[in-house]
């Protein structure tokens, strides 16, 4: 029997179907932004910008959903991220509770200072979160 091969562009055409199908799942696409409950507020204006342009889109519920945010497999790992952020912290659902306040935001200083966030792949995308380490130092010692 005649052993059967794929040529290169029959494997194009099934990538290409492939990638066309998996748009019709929905997950990832709804986007949802949910209504700001209680927004935490920094006393320091140049914190708030920091804090908005580096965390808002996976801590909040001001996500602002880039382009490729529509397209999968980009838009799966889009919604995790946020899904994620905004359980461990939401700063549109910022408690009221002083003591919890304080514990997310020694939270925010740990994982800013050990370079954990905001993640580096974002910051890829998203230049105006990347900071110099006297701008990070500036931000921990503000929160
Ligand atoms: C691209 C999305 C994204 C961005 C941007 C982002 N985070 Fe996160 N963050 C996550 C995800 C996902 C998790 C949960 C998984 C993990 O801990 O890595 C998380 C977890 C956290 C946690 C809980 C971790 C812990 O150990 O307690 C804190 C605090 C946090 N992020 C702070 C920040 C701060 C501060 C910024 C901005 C400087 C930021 N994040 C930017 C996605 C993001």
């Amino acid at each position: 029997m005649k052993k059967r091969r794929l040529t290169w562009w029959q494997v194009v055409l099934i990538i290409v179907v492939l990638f066309g199908l998996i748009q019709l799942i929905p997950f990832g696409k709804a986007h949802a932004n949910p209504a700001v409950v209680n927004a935490a507020v920094w006393d320091n204006p140049q914190t708030a910008t920091m804090i908005r342009d580096a965390c808002y889109d996976c801590h909040s519920n001001e996500t602002v959903w880039p382009w490729y945010s529509n397209i999968a497999p980009v838009s799966w790992l889009n919604q995790v991220d946020v899904d994620e952020g905004r359980s461990r912290m939401n700063l549109s659902e910022w408690p009221t509770d002083k003591a919890v306040q304080q514990n997310l935001v020694n939270r925010m200083i740990r994982v800013i200072q050990n370079g954990q966030m905001p993640p580096f792949y974002y910051v890829w995308m998203h230049s105006n979160a990347s900071f110099t380490a006297d701008q990070k130092a500036q931000l921990i010692q503000d929160l």
